[in-house]
């Protein structure tokens, strides 16, 4: 017969699960909180409007990445593939970020605005998915 954990044990377990909870529920509403706001900011931009904040467009862009990567990190081993698949894209997101205004200058250049809106709200979604993963197993 298979004994049971000692209740310190479990009571630890308990405090873990509940700080990873609380830690992975804090980085998505910042993954969801500054995502809306790169978005918002992103089509004031595509409307001509607002440029003088594309230096704060890049800092919250920070953010937004340090984000999925910490979301990234803590479901490393409740959902690995997924997890590493999130590291690569938010470097994508900040490397497509840094140099889109120097990507294929000209007429074709709305490829790449459309290209750097469309990786954004992939990383939205895998911030999403790896958030919703890391509540549930914290609360299993
Ligand atoms: C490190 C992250 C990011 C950096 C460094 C960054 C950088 C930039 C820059 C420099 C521009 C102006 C480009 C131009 O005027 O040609 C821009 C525009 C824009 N950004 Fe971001 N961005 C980041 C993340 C995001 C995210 C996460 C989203 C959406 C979820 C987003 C959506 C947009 C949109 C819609 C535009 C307007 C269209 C365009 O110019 O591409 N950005 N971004």
């Amino acid at each position: 017969m298979r004994e049971s954990p000692p209740l310190g044990a479990k009571s630890g377990r308990r405090k873990a699960a509940s700080a990873l909870r609380k830690t992975a529920t804090t980085l998505l509403m910042l993954v969801r909180v500054t995502g809306l706001f790169q978005l918002i900011l992103g089509i004031l931009f595509w409307s001509g409007s607002a440029t003088s904040l594309i230096p704060l467009h890049i800092t919250v862009g920070i953010l937004f990445v340090l984000a999925l990567l910490g979301l990234a990190v803590l479901a490393l081993r409740t959902a690995g593939g997924l997890a590493t698949a999130s590291i690569v894209w938010g470097v994508v997101v900040a490397v497509l970020g840094f140099t889109q205004t120097g990507l294929v200058p000209g007429a074709a250049h709305w490829v790449i605005q459309v290209l750097h809106l469309l990786v954004g709200i992939a990383a939205i979604g895998l911030g999403e998915t790896l958030g919703g993963r890391l509540r549930r197993a914290a609360q299993s």
